[in-house]
Protein backbone atom coordinates (compact mmCIF):
# COMPACT_ATOMS: atom_id res chain seq x y z
CA UNK A 1 0.00 0.00 0.00
CA UNK A 2 1.10 3.84 -0.02
CA UNK A 3 1.50 5.37 3.14
CA UNK A 4 1.26 8.64 3.45
CA UNK A 5 4.80 9.61 3.09
CA UNK A 6 4.40 8.10 -0.04
CA UNK A 7 6.44 4.78 0.42
CA UNK A 8 5.40 2.28 -1.55
CA UNK A 9 5.59 -0.86 -0.11
CA UNK A 10 5.21 -4.33 -1.15
CA UNK A 11 1.53 -5.32 -0.97
CA UNK A 12 1.68 -9.02 -1.98
CA UNK A 13 -0.67 -8.48 -4.92
CA UNK A 14 2.02 -7.74 -7.25
CA UNK A 15 5.03 -10.10 -7.87
CA UNK A 16 7.89 -9.22 -9.74
CA UNK A 17 8.59 -10.00 -13.55
CA UNK A 18 9.85 -13.26 -13.83
CA UNK A 19 6.70 -14.88 -12.28
CA UNK A 20 4.69 -16.84 -14.73
CA UNK A 21 1.20 -17.90 -15.14
CA UNK A 22 0.54 -21.85 -15.42
CA UNK A 23 -2.78 -22.05 -17.26
CA UNK A 24 -4.70 -25.61 -17.93
CA UNK A 25 -6.77 -25.73 -20.66
CA UNK A 26 -10.15 -26.41 -21.47
CA UNK A 27 -11.70 -24.79 -19.11
CA UNK A 28 -15.38 -25.06 -18.93
CA UNK A 29 -16.25 -21.26 -16.54
CA UNK A 30 -19.60 -20.89 -14.68
CA UNK A 31 -20.45 -17.92 -12.31
CA UNK A 32 -20.35 -14.45 -11.46
CA UNK A 33 -17.07 -11.76 -12.16
CA UNK A 34 -17.44 -8.26 -11.11
CA UNK A 35 -16.18 -5.72 -13.06
CA UNK A 36 -13.87 -3.30 -11.22
CA UNK A 37 -13.51 0.49 -11.44
CA UNK A 38 -11.94 1.68 -14.68
CA UNK A 39 -7.81 2.15 -14.69
CA UNK A 40 -8.35 4.48 -17.48
CA UNK A 41 -10.74 6.98 -15.72
CA UNK A 42 -9.28 6.61 -12.28
CA UNK A 43 -5.72 7.30 -13.66
CA UNK A 44 -7.10 10.73 -15.05
CA UNK A 45 -9.34 11.60 -12.09
CA UNK A 46 -6.01 11.12 -9.54
CA UNK A 47 -4.72 13.67 -11.78
CA UNK A 48 -6.50 16.23 -11.41
CA UNK A 49 -6.46 16.18 -7.84
CA UNK A 50 -3.56 18.63 -8.38
CA UNK A 51 -6.26 21.37 -9.83
CA UNK A 52 -8.15 21.15 -6.25
CA UNK A 53 -6.91 20.61 -2.36
CA UNK A 54 -9.04 17.49 -1.49
CA UNK A 55 -10.27 14.79 -2.89
CA UNK A 56 -11.92 11.21 -2.70
CA UNK A 57 -12.39 8.80 -5.22
CA UNK A 58 -13.96 5.29 -4.87
CA UNK A 59 -14.63 2.03 -6.99
CA UNK A 60 -11.09 2.85 -8.06
CA UNK A 61 -9.11 -0.39 -9.27
CA UNK A 62 -5.66 -1.81 -7.17
CA UNK A 63 -3.86 -2.24 -10.05
CA UNK A 64 -0.39 -1.28 -10.69
CA UNK A 65 -0.91 1.97 -12.62
CA UNK A 66 -3.00 3.39 -10.29
CA UNK A 67 -0.26 2.66 -7.41
CA UNK A 68 2.13 4.28 -9.86
CA UNK A 69 -0.32 7.17 -10.35
CA UNK A 70 0.07 7.43 -6.48
CA UNK A 71 3.70 7.17 -6.12
CA UNK A 72 4.18 10.21 -8.77
CA UNK A 73 1.46 12.36 -7.02
CA UNK A 74 2.69 12.10 -3.88
CA UNK A 75 6.25 11.98 -4.76
CA UNK A 76 5.48 15.85 -5.77
CA UNK A 77 4.10 16.54 -2.34
CA UNK A 78 0.37 15.66 -2.62
CA UNK A 79 -0.88 13.58 0.73
CA UNK A 80 -2.93 10.69 -0.20
CA UNK A 81 -4.12 7.74 1.59
CA UNK A 82 -6.21 4.64 0.45
CA UNK A 83 -8.29 1.69 1.79
CA UNK A 84 -9.76 -0.66 -0.90
CA UNK A 85 -11.03 1.11 -3.55
CA UNK A 86 -10.77 4.39 -1.87
CA UNK A 87 -8.55 7.10 -2.55
CA UNK A 88 -8.27 10.46 -1.05
CA UNK A 89 -6.12 13.03 -2.18
CA UNK A 90 -4.91 16.15 -0.56
CA UNK A 91 -2.98 19.38 0.10
CA UNK A 92 -1.97 21.96 -2.21
CA UNK A 93 2.17 22.62 -0.91
CA UNK A 94 4.37 21.02 -4.21
CA UNK A 95 7.77 20.66 -3.55
CA UNK A 96 8.12 19.35 -7.12
CA UNK A 97 6.43 19.56 -10.47
CA UNK A 98 8.47 16.92 -12.16
CA UNK A 99 7.62 13.43 -13.26
CA UNK A 100 10.63 11.76 -13.67
CA UNK A 101 11.74 9.27 -16.83
CA UNK A 102 11.52 5.99 -14.14
CA UNK A 103 7.42 7.06 -13.79
CA UNK A 104 7.12 7.92 -16.73
CA UNK A 105 8.82 5.03 -18.25
CA UNK A 106 7.02 2.44 -15.74
CA UNK A 107 3.37 4.28 -16.84
CA UNK A 108 2.85 6.48 -19.89
CA UNK A 109 -0.42 8.41 -18.12
CA UNK A 110 2.35 10.29 -16.05
CA UNK A 111 1.83 12.79 -19.30
CA UNK A 112 -1.72 13.38 -17.53
CA UNK A 113 -0.21 15.69 -14.80
CA UNK A 114 1.02 18.41 -17.59
CA UNK A 115 -2.39 19.62 -17.71
CA UNK A 116 -3.38 20.49 -14.44
CA UNK A 117 0.18 20.93 -13.35
CA UNK A 118 1.05 24.06 -15.66
CA UNK A 119 -3.09 25.60 -14.94
CA UNK A 120 -2.64 25.58 -11.61
CA UNK A 121 1.29 26.06 -10.74
CA UNK A 122 2.26 27.44 -13.64
CA UNK A 123 5.10 25.20 -14.48
CA UNK A 124 5.58 21.32 -15.23
CA UNK A 125 8.41 18.89 -15.94
CA UNK A 126 7.85 15.72 -17.44
CA UNK A 127 9.90 13.07 -19.19
CA UNK A 128 9.05 12.49 -22.96
CA UNK A 129 7.15 9.28 -22.88
CA UNK A 130 8.22 8.05 -26.53
CA UNK A 131 7.54 5.06 -27.87
CA UNK A 132 6.10 1.53 -26.56
CA UNK A 133 4.87 -2.09 -26.61
CA UNK A 134 1.81 -0.79 -29.13
CA UNK A 135 3.81 1.32 -30.78
CA UNK A 136 5.11 4.97 -31.58
CA UNK A 137 2.47 6.98 -29.13
CA UNK A 138 3.70 10.77 -29.71
CA UNK A 139 2.23 13.54 -27.66
CA UNK A 140 2.08 16.53 -29.84
CA UNK A 141 -1.04 17.04 -29.68
CA UNK A 142 -0.99 17.47 -26.10
CA UNK A 143 1.61 20.08 -26.56
CA UNK A 144 0.30 22.00 -29.62
CA UNK A 145 -2.84 22.63 -27.61
CA UNK A 146 -1.13 23.79 -24.37
CA UNK A 147 0.94 25.96 -26.57
CA UNK A 148 -1.92 27.44 -27.75
CA UNK A 149 -3.22 28.25 -24.17
CA UNK A 150 -0.37 30.41 -24.29
CA UNK A 151 1.99 28.12 -22.55
CA UNK A 152 6.20 28.07 -23.29
CA UNK A 153 7.42 24.08 -23.76
CA UNK A 154 10.30 23.38 -24.41
CA UNK A 155 11.67 19.62 -25.09
CA UNK A 156 15.06 19.09 -24.06
CA UNK A 157 16.83 16.28 -23.40
CA UNK A 158 13.98 13.76 -23.15
CA UNK A 159 11.83 16.31 -20.70
CA UNK A 160 9.16 18.51 -21.70
CA UNK A 161 9.15 21.40 -19.59
CA UNK A 162 6.02 23.94 -20.17
CA UNK A 163 5.96 27.23 -18.29
CA UNK A 164 2.91 29.43 -18.14
CA UNK A 165 2.07 32.45 -16.44
CA UNK A 166 -1.96 31.92 -16.77
CA UNK A 167 -2.82 29.97 -19.64
CA UNK A 168 -5.51 31.42 -21.73
CA UNK A 169 -8.78 30.08 -23.62
CA UNK A 170 -8.55 29.43 -26.74
CA UNK A 171 -10.01 27.28 -29.89
CA UNK A 172 -8.28 23.83 -29.73
CA UNK A 173 -8.89 21.45 -33.26
CA UNK A 174 -7.65 17.70 -32.24
CA UNK A 175 -6.20 16.32 -36.03
CA UNK A 176 -6.49 12.81 -34.43
CA UNK A 177 -8.98 11.91 -31.86
CA UNK A 178 -6.86 11.66 -28.71
CA UNK A 179 -8.05 10.44 -25.16
CA UNK A 180 -5.42 11.81 -22.94
CA UNK A 181 -4.40 14.46 -24.69
CA UNK A 182 -8.58 15.81 -24.15
CA UNK A 183 -8.33 15.07 -20.37
CA UNK A 184 -5.18 16.89 -20.40
CA UNK A 185 -6.47 19.68 -22.15
CA UNK A 186 -9.60 19.86 -20.80
CA UNK A 187 -7.97 19.75 -17.46
CA UNK A 188 -5.43 22.81 -18.31
CA UNK A 189 -8.95 24.78 -19.22
CA UNK A 190 -10.56 24.94 -15.93
CA UNK A 191 -7.99 27.14 -14.61
CA UNK A 192 -7.41 29.27 -17.82
CA UNK A 193 -8.61 32.76 -18.31
CA UNK A 194 -11.60 32.51 -21.01
CA UNK A 195 -13.31 30.13 -22.58
CA UNK A 196 -11.67 27.07 -24.14
CA UNK A 197 -13.94 24.95 -26.69
CA UNK A 198 -12.13 21.48 -27.87
CA UNK A 199 -13.10 20.26 -31.13
CA UNK A 200 -12.63 16.95 -32.26
CA UNK A 201 -12.55 15.83 -28.63
CA UNK A 202 -12.77 11.76 -27.69
CA UNK A 203 -15.68 10.84 -26.35
CA UNK A 204 -14.57 8.04 -24.45
CA UNK A 205 -17.12 7.07 -21.27
CA UNK A 206 -13.59 7.86 -19.50
CA UNK A 207 -13.61 11.18 -20.50
CA UNK A 208 -17.15 11.95 -19.83
CA UNK A 209 -16.43 10.85 -16.25
CA UNK A 210 -13.83 13.36 -15.97
CA UNK A 211 -16.03 15.92 -17.33
CA UNK A 212 -18.30 14.88 -14.67
CA UNK A 213 -15.75 14.94 -11.58
CA UNK A 214 -13.82 18.34 -12.71
CA UNK A 215 -17.98 19.73 -12.57
CA UNK A 216 -18.04 18.77 -9.54
CA UNK A 217 -15.00 20.43 -7.92
CA UNK A 218 -17.17 23.79 -9.69
CA UNK A 219 -15.41 23.62 -13.29
CA UNK A 220 -18.16 24.94 -15.95
CA UNK A 221 -18.05 22.69 -19.05
CA UNK A 222 -20.36 22.14 -21.72
CA UNK A 223 -20.47 19.18 -24.32
CA UNK A 224 -20.19 16.28 -22.06
CA UNK A 225 -20.21 13.20 -24.43
CA UNK A 226 -20.12 15.41 -27.64
CA UNK A 227 -16.83 15.58 -29.55
CA UNK A 228 -16.94 19.37 -28.66
CA UNK A 229 -16.06 20.70 -25.11
CA UNK A 230 -16.47 23.93 -24.31
CA UNK A 231 -15.16 25.16 -20.97
CA UNK A 232 -15.37 28.37 -19.06
CA UNK A 233 -12.22 28.89 -17.31
CA UNK A 234 -12.54 29.87 -13.44
CA UNK A 235 -10.25 30.92 -10.63
CA UNK A 236 -9.96 28.05 -8.60
CA UNK A 237 -11.54 24.56 -8.01
CA UNK A 238 -12.93 23.21 -4.68
CA UNK A 239 -13.38 19.54 -2.93
CA UNK A 240 -15.16 16.94 -4.82
CA UNK A 241 -15.61 13.10 -4.36
CA UNK A 242 -16.51 10.74 -7.07
CA UNK A 243 -17.15 7.44 -7.64
CA UNK A 244 -15.35 5.77 -11.11
CA UNK A 245 -17.10 3.87 -13.72
CA UNK A 246 -16.81 0.44 -14.24
CA UNK A 247 -13.93 -0.62 -16.54
CA UNK A 248 -15.38 -1.32 -19.71
CA UNK A 249 -12.45 -3.23 -21.24
CA UNK A 250 -12.58 -5.35 -18.07
CA UNK A 251 -15.94 -5.99 -18.57
CA UNK A 252 -15.18 -6.88 -22.75
CA UNK A 253 -12.50 -9.45 -21.66
CA UNK A 254 -14.80 -11.25 -19.25
CA UNK A 255 -17.60 -11.11 -22.06
CA UNK A 256 -15.10 -12.99 -24.88
CA UNK A 257 -13.66 -15.21 -22.11
CA UNK A 258 -17.42 -15.78 -21.27
CA UNK A 259 -18.16 -16.95 -25.03
CA UNK A 260 -15.50 -19.20 -25.61
CA UNK A 261 -15.17 -20.92 -21.97
CA UNK A 262 -18.47 -20.89 -20.22
CA UNK A 263 -21.35 -22.65 -19.30
CA UNK A 264 -22.63 -19.22 -18.75
CA UNK A 265 -20.50 -16.35 -16.71
CA UNK A 266 -22.54 -13.56 -15.85
CA UNK A 267 -20.45 -10.46 -15.76
CA UNK A 268 -21.97 -7.85 -12.79
CA UNK A 269 -21.35 -3.78 -12.47
CA UNK A 270 -20.65 -3.10 -15.60
CA UNK A 271 -22.45 -0.38 -18.21
CA UNK A 272 -23.31 -2.04 -21.23
CA UNK A 273 -24.36 1.07 -23.10
CA UNK A 274 -20.34 1.30 -23.12
CA UNK A 275 -19.71 -1.87 -24.79
CA UNK A 276 -22.39 -0.86 -27.94
CA UNK A 277 -19.73 -1.32 -29.94
CA UNK A 278 -18.28 -4.65 -29.04
CA UNK A 279 -21.81 -5.99 -28.41
CA UNK A 280 -23.00 -5.42 -32.22
CA UNK A 281 -20.11 -7.03 -33.28
CA UNK A 282 -20.64 -10.33 -30.82
CA UNK A 283 -24.29 -10.15 -31.58
CA UNK A 284 -22.87 -10.51 -35.73
CA UNK A 285 -20.74 -13.01 -34.98
CA UNK A 286 -23.62 -15.05 -33.12
CA UNK A 287 -22.43 -14.78 -29.45
CA UNK A 288 -25.50 -15.79 -27.20
CA UNK A 289 -25.85 -13.57 -24.27
CA UNK A 290 -28.88 -11.13 -22.70
CA UNK A 291 -27.81 -7.79 -21.45
CA UNK A 292 -29.53 -6.18 -17.91
CA UNK A 293 -29.29 -2.71 -16.41
CA UNK A 294 -25.87 -3.32 -15.00
CA UNK A 295 -25.05 -6.89 -16.33
CA UNK A 296 -24.73 -9.85 -19.16
CA UNK A 297 -25.17 -13.29 -19.35
CA UNK A 298 -22.90 -14.89 -22.00
CA UNK A 299 -22.72 -18.46 -22.43
CA UNK A 300 -20.14 -20.62 -24.98
CA UNK A 301 -21.29 -20.75 -28.52
CA UNK A 302 -20.55 -23.60 -30.42
CA UNK A 303 -21.13 -21.71 -33.84
CA UNK A 304 -19.88 -18.48 -34.55
CA UNK A 305 -20.07 -16.67 -37.67
CA UNK A 306 -16.74 -14.73 -39.28
CA UNK A 307 -16.80 -10.85 -39.62
CA UNK A 308 -14.25 -7.73 -40.36
CA UNK A 309 -13.76 -5.41 -37.79
CA UNK A 310 -11.71 -1.76 -37.88
CA UNK A 311 -10.71 -0.23 -34.56
CA UNK A 312 -12.50 3.33 -34.12
CA UNK A 313 -12.42 5.78 -31.47
CA UNK A 314 -15.47 5.46 -29.12
CA UNK A 315 -18.09 5.06 -29.99
CA UNK A 316 -16.18 2.43 -32.34
CA UNK A 317 -14.64 -0.20 -31.48
CA UNK A 318 -12.60 -0.32 -29.48
CA UNK A 319 -8.45 -0.77 -29.87
CA UNK A 320 -8.07 -2.19 -26.08
CA UNK A 321 -10.26 -5.14 -27.16
CA UNK A 322 -8.83 -5.97 -30.63
CA UNK A 323 -6.44 -8.34 -29.07
CA UNK A 324 -8.61 -10.26 -26.99
CA UNK A 325 -11.66 -10.56 -30.08
CA UNK A 326 -9.04 -12.26 -32.59
CA UNK A 327 -9.09 -15.11 -29.90
CA UNK A 328 -12.97 -15.11 -30.38
CA UNK A 329 -12.29 -15.05 -34.27
CA UNK A 330 -10.43 -17.93 -34.05
CA UNK A 331 -13.48 -19.79 -33.37
CA UNK A 332 -15.92 -18.55 -35.90
CA UNK A 333 -15.95 -20.82 -39.38
CA UNK A 334 -14.68 -19.03 -41.74
CA UNK A 335 -12.28 -16.17 -42.64
CA UNK A 336 -12.17 -12.73 -40.66
CA UNK A 337 -10.36 -9.84 -41.10
CA UNK A 338 -9.07 -7.36 -38.62
CA UNK A 339 -7.73 -4.20 -39.46
CA UNK A 340 -6.06 -2.12 -36.18
CA UNK A 341 -6.44 2.12 -36.91
CA UNK A 342 -5.49 3.71 -33.96
CA UNK A 343 -1.73 2.30 -32.82
CA UNK A 344 -1.15 -0.24 -36.61
CA UNK A 345 1.19 -1.81 -34.69
CA UNK A 346 -0.47 -3.42 -32.14
CA UNK A 347 -0.27 -6.83 -33.21
CA UNK A 348 2.34 -8.11 -31.06
CA UNK A 349 0.01 -11.01 -29.90
CA UNK A 350 -0.46 -12.40 -33.52
CA UNK A 351 2.79 -13.99 -32.65
CA UNK A 352 1.80 -15.39 -29.83
CA UNK A 353 -1.32 -16.49 -30.69
CA UNK A 354 0.30 -18.30 -33.77
CA UNK A 355 2.43 -20.91 -30.84
CA UNK A 356 -1.03 -21.97 -29.78
CA UNK A 357 -2.27 -22.96 -33.28
CA UNK A 358 -3.93 -19.81 -34.74
CA UNK A 359 -4.71 -19.90 -37.96
CA UNK A 360 -3.36 -15.59 -38.71
CA UNK A 361 -1.82 -13.94 -41.26
CA UNK A 362 -0.56 -10.24 -41.29
CA UNK A 363 -1.03 -8.63 -44.69
CA UNK A 364 1.24 -5.98 -45.93
CA UNK A 365 -2.08 -3.24 -45.86
CA UNK A 366 -1.95 -3.67 -42.15
CA UNK A 367 -5.23 -6.19 -41.63
CA UNK A 368 -4.82 -9.41 -39.62
CA UNK A 369 -6.92 -12.60 -41.42
CA UNK A 370 -7.84 -15.02 -38.73
CA UNK A 371 -9.23 -18.28 -40.54
CA UNK A 372 -11.34 -20.87 -38.08
CA UNK A 373 -12.39 -22.37 -36.23
CA UNK A 374 -8.98 -23.54 -35.35
CA UNK A 375 -8.26 -25.74 -32.74
CA UNK A 376 -5.72 -24.21 -30.24
CA UNK A 377 -3.32 -25.94 -27.77
CA UNK A 378 -1.24 -25.05 -24.99
CA UNK A 379 2.43 -23.67 -25.40
CA UNK A 380 4.83 -21.34 -23.78
CA UNK A 381 3.86 -17.47 -24.41
CA UNK A 382 5.32 -14.07 -23.46
CA UNK A 383 3.13 -11.28 -23.18
CA UNK A 384 4.13 -8.30 -24.62
CA UNK A 385 1.57 -5.28 -23.29
CA UNK A 386 -1.55 -5.60 -21.16
CA UNK A 387 -4.08 -6.51 -23.67
CA UNK A 388 -1.79 -8.52 -25.37
CA UNK A 389 -1.93 -10.47 -21.85
CA UNK A 390 -5.33 -10.59 -21.33
CA UNK A 391 -5.67 -12.17 -24.92
CA UNK A 392 -3.00 -14.72 -23.97
CA UNK A 393 -5.03 -16.16 -20.76
CA UNK A 394 -8.23 -16.23 -22.59
CA UNK A 395 -6.07 -17.93 -25.23
CA UNK A 396 -4.85 -20.21 -22.85
CA UNK A 397 -8.07 -20.87 -21.14
CA UNK A 398 -9.79 -22.22 -24.18
CA UNK A 399 -6.47 -24.44 -25.89
CA UNK A 400 -5.88 -27.99 -24.42
CA UNK A 401 -3.28 -28.91 -22.79
CA UNK A 402 -1.05 -26.72 -20.86
CA UNK A 403 -0.06 -22.75 -21.50
CA UNK A 404 2.46 -20.60 -19.52
CA UNK A 405 2.44 -16.89 -20.09
CA UNK A 406 5.69 -15.10 -19.59
CA UNK A 407 6.20 -11.14 -18.23
CA UNK A 408 2.47 -11.41 -16.55
CA UNK A 409 3.58 -7.80 -15.12
CA UNK A 410 1.75 -6.65 -17.69
CA UNK A 411 -1.40 -7.94 -16.93
CA UNK A 412 -0.93 -6.82 -13.37
CA UNK A 413 -0.69 -3.14 -14.51
CA UNK A 414 -4.56 -3.00 -15.26
CA UNK A 415 -6.49 -5.87 -14.45
CA UNK A 416 -7.44 -6.42 -10.77
CA UNK A 417 -7.01 -9.59 -8.96
CA UNK A 418 -7.86 -11.50 -12.37
CA UNK A 419 -6.04 -14.48 -11.16
CA UNK A 420 -8.50 -14.26 -8.07
CA UNK A 421 -11.48 -14.21 -10.24
CA UNK A 422 -11.23 -16.45 -12.60
CA UNK A 423 -10.04 -18.90 -10.10
CA UNK A 424 -13.89 -18.25 -8.92
CA UNK A 425 -15.57 -19.32 -11.96
CA UNK A 426 -13.48 -22.77 -12.05
CA UNK A 427 -10.48 -21.37 -14.21
CA UNK A 428 -7.62 -23.21 -14.06
CA UNK A 429 -4.42 -20.56 -13.58
CA UNK A 430 -1.88 -20.30 -11.05
CA UNK A 431 1.66 -18.54 -10.30
CA UNK A 432 4.66 -20.05 -11.41
CA UNK A 433 8.07 -18.77 -10.15
C1 LIG B 1 -5.66 5.99 -24.25
C2 LIG B 1 -5.83 4.80 -23.31
C3 LIG B 1 -5.41 3.51 -24.01
C4 LIG B 1 -6.17 3.36 -25.33
C5 LIG B 1 -6.05 4.61 -26.17
C6 LIG B 1 -6.93 4.57 -27.41
C7 LIG B 1 -5.46 5.79 -21.13
C8 LIG B 1 -4.58 5.94 -19.94
N1 LIG B 1 -4.99 5.04 -22.13
O1 LIG B 1 -4.28 6.09 -24.57
O2 LIG B 1 -5.71 2.42 -23.14
O3 LIG B 1 -5.62 2.27 -26.04
O4 LIG B 1 -6.45 5.78 -25.42
O5 LIG B 1 -8.24 4.37 -27.08
O6 LIG B 1 -6.56 6.32 -21.16
N2 LIG B 1 -1.69 10.61 -31.06
C9 LIG B 1 -0.89 11.51 -31.75
N3 LIG B 1 -0.43 12.60 -31.06
C10 LIG B 1 -0.75 12.82 -29.75
C11 LIG B 1 -1.57 11.91 -29.07
C12 LIG B 1 -2.03 10.81 -29.76
O7 LIG B 1 -0.58 11.32 -32.92
O8 LIG B 1 -0.31 13.84 -29.20
C13 LIG B 1 -2.20 9.41 -31.76
C14 LIG B 1 -1.67 8.10 -31.19
O9 LIG B 1 -0.43 7.75 -31.72
C15 LIG B 1 -2.76 7.14 -31.61
C16 LIG B 1 -4.02 7.99 -31.51
O10 LIG B 1 -3.59 9.34 -31.56
O11 LIG B 1 -2.58 6.75 -32.95
C17 LIG B 1 -4.84 7.78 -30.26
O12 LIG B 1 -4.02 7.85 -29.12
P1 LIG B 1 -4.55 8.37 -27.72
O13 LIG B 1 -6.03 8.40 -27.72
O14 LIG B 1 -3.85 9.64 -27.38
O15 LIG B 1 -4.06 7.24 -26.73
P2 LIG B 1 -3.72 7.45 -25.21
O16 LIG B 1 -4.50 8.60 -24.69
O17 LIG B 1 -2.25 7.43 -25.00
Amino acid sequence: MLTEAGLYIFSGLFYPSFMKLRIQGPSRLCGELTVSGAKNSALPAMAASLLTDSLVLSNVPEVQDILSMGELLMGMGKTGRHEGDHWVLEGSRLHSCEASYELVKKMRASILVLGPLLARYGEVKVAYPGGCNIGARPVDLHIEGLKKMGAKIDVEHGTIHATARRLQGTEIHFDKVTVTGTENLLMAATLAQGTTVINNAAREPEVTDLVRLLKKMGARIGGEGSDTLVVEGVESLGPAEHRIIPDRIEGGTFFVLGALCADELVVRNLEPLHLKSLLSKAGEAGVSFTQEADLIRVKRCLSLKPLDLETQPYPGFPTDMQAQFMVLLTQAEGRSLIRETIFPGRYHHVDELLRLGASLKKRENGEVMVSGPTPLSGAEVTATDLRASACLVIAGLLASGVSVVNDIHHLERGYERLVDKIRSVGGDVGYLL
